[in-house]
């Protein structure tokens, strides 16, 4: 969603400011903005195009200040346009940046207008500003502190928000609810922001807000108040957040470098992991898993899709029944509940809005029973439930997401091992035989990572296309979904995953040759049934896209283009048959020109529901 960056200091600090933004661009790349305090008197540079082109902006203009706000935005209300992008100000005197949507806005911009506020944006953070503003003008409030405590109580929505103003020059206001929040801090200097990785190299100490915290940042000082106007202290931790986690090196892409990290982000992801115990979830994990009986797996994105895999694991290998729900439609429908199962969350950022509400909707329902598979440690999911697999993708940058959603079913085939063994149903001989496989599941995927070429050549004819079809069975359905998805969200070609077995009830209307159909051919129980597929596409003069495991027997045929996978690799197939469908979706993208690591109109982490 939004970054944020904030710091009081001796020193200048627009550079700081900037860097934080370049690293804070995935989280939303619509517009950006900076904000400063100057000879008592409020500067601003805003762009809607990336923040390198607001750094020229910056440099031109020689802004200087120790105090400052910067942000970077995904456009919820109001379009991406100058006067929409942050930092807002109010009458010149106020200024702040905003994640998050407020959505009460238009009844408190109703109540603002007819105080005689003008409103300059089509945003509602205008609305936090003016109502900021309105308490300190009016005397309710005797300085920002307090009138942001007091305006907060009004917001009902998600926000984290920081903001200053000229008559308390080295005073910063930060507050969090919903939308992540955290304070850095420093040697006579102190800050704000999204996440760590903002501030790596400034700082590693780091204090995580929680939901409600209003902050006051001086040079010197951090005061903290919780949603129940108590001072608190929130631990500081060190955070060793990696700068060079976002350096490109030989790489033209994130996601291309994303793709080629996998091997080293599954096997960081078992690192530690010398036998299945359950203990790898939590030290509460053996007493739930003993007790729970149904799995209902949460999430959106990729990361449902890593669950619907999961799914067939967990049914057919612990023989544990499993439903798997898309976040925003659980949290709006009536279901069943079931205080014996085990709620997994699955989220790379962990912020996912829509994850994090079916979170605490399932939780009210009387599901207690709560796990996150997650890639950020210090993220809202992972403190808001009982049991944690933590993935170790690192930091991902690319929008589309690729490692983590790899590390994800690598944690997920690990959780299925445990209620397995926890039931009976998996021997000694099985346990090794698969933490096996997994070990060397970085081998298998550095054969596949070395079919790229043959790959680039099939992105050519994808890349002159409108359409294309994918087709899986069984397991590989969602890495069909997966593979659909990429395609879509960095190529920008209409791309529709089916079960293969689904053709003929509908899509096989759509084949022509001047729509690829890619095929994902594992040599498991299905490849004959497959096989029919394939035949039932060709003689429709459908053009075919093969990804065959070596042992499958599907040759090259006129119209059927095959790149040979390694031999079958059992129940972790999905893993492996997932690479080559990014680096499909990710040439292809090269090969259209789009902006591979910031598709329009998406976003990293999508903190608002
Ligand atoms: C956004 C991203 C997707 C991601 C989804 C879920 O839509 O663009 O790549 O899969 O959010 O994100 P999460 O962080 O919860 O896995």
């Amino acid at each position: 969603m939004c970054g944020i960056v904030g710091a009081v200091a001796k020193r200048n600090v627009v550079s700081i400011l900037m860097e934080g933004l370049r690293r804070l661009e995935y989280r939303g790349y619509d517009s950006c903005g900076i904000a400063v305090l100057k000879d008592g008197a409020l500067h601003r540079a805003r762009s809607v195009s990336r923040v390198i082109d607001l750094a020229t902006q910056v440099e031109a203009t020689a802004i200087s200040s120790d105090m400052g706000i910067a942000h970077t935005r995904w456009a919820t209300h109001g379009e991406p346009v100058v006067v929409n992008a942050h930092p807002i100000f109010s009458c010149d005197e106020l200024t702040i940046v905003h994640n998050g949507i407020i959505e009460n806005h238009e009844s408190l911009r109703e109540e603002l207008s007819s105080q005689g506020y003008e409103f300059f944006s089509q945003t509602d953070t205008e609305v936090i500003a003016h109502l900021i503003h309105a308490l300190l003008q009016s005397g309710v409030a005797e300085d920002l502190f307090k009138a942001v405590r007091l305006a907060t109580k009004r917001l009902d929505g998600a926000y984290a928000i920081a903001v200053f103003r000229k008559q308390e020059p080295h005073l910063m206001v930060g507050a969090r609810a919903g939308s992540p929040l955290i304070v850095g801090f420093g040697d006579g200097e102190n800050f704000l922001a999204s996440d760590a990785l903002a501030l790596a190299g400034t700082t590693d100490k780091f204090a995580y807000l929680e939901e409600g915290d209003v902050v006051a940042l001086t040079r010197d000082s951090v005061t903290i108040i919780n949603r129940k106007d108590i001072s608190v202290e929130r631990q500081v931790r060190r955070v060793h957040a990696y700068s060079g986690a976002i350096d490109l090196g030989q790489y033209r892409h994130y996601m291309q470098k994303e793709i080629i990290e996998q091997p080293h982000a599954i096997a960081d992801t078992m690192e530690g992991v010398s036998g299945i115990v359950p203990e790898l979830f939590g030290y509460e994990a053996e007493h739930i898993f003993k007790h729970i009986n149904s799995i209902l797996i949460l999430a959106c994105g990729t990361s449902y899709y890593a669950g619907l895999t999961a799914k067939h694991w967990l049914e057919s290998l612990a023989k544990i029944p499993t439903s798997v729900e898309v976040a925003s439609e659980y949290r709006y429908r009536q279901s069943v509940p079931n205080p014996r199962s085990l709620v997994v969350t699955i989220s790379q950022s962990g912020e996912t809005a829509d994850t994090i509400v079916a979170l605490q909707y399932a939780k009210a329902l009387g599901q207690k029973h709560t796990l996150a598979i997650c890639n950020v440690s210090t993220s809202a999911m992972v403190g808001q439930t009982t049991l944690h697999y933590l993935t170790r993708a690192g930091v991902e940058i690319g929008v589309a997401s690729t490692k983590a959603f790899t590390t994800q079913l690598t944690a997920l085939f690990l959780l299925t091992l445990t209620l397995a063994k926890l039931r009976n149903r998996l021997s000694t001989a099985e346990e090794d035989a698969y933490l096996k496989q997994l070990r060397h599941l970085p081998m298998a995927l550095y054969s596949v990572l070395a079919l790229e070429p043959q790959i680039i050549a099939w992105s050519d004819d994808f890349a002159k296309c409108e359409h294309a079809l994918f087709l899986g069975r069984g397991l590989h359905y969602p890495i069909a979904l997966e593979g659909a998805l990429k395609l879509k969200e960095v190529s920008y070609i209409h791309a529709e995953a089916y079960p293969a077995g689904e053709l003929k009830h509908g899509p096989l209307a759509l084949v022509t040759d001047k729509m690829p159909v890619v095929t994902i051919a594992p040599n498991d129980a299905l490849v004959e049934k497959l096989k029919s597929n394939i035949q039932e596409v060709r003689t429709r003069g459908g053009r075919l896209y093969v990804f065959a495991d070596a042992d499958s027997n599907i040759q090259h045929d006129d119209g059927v283009h095959v790149i040979r996978m390694p031999e079958h690799y059992g129940q972790l197939s999905p893993i492996l048959h997932t690479v080559p469908l990014q680096l499909l979706a990710y040439h292809t993208a090269c090969a259209r020109g789009t902006d591979v690591d910031k598709p329009r109109n998406l976003a990293k982490s999508v903190t608002v529901e």
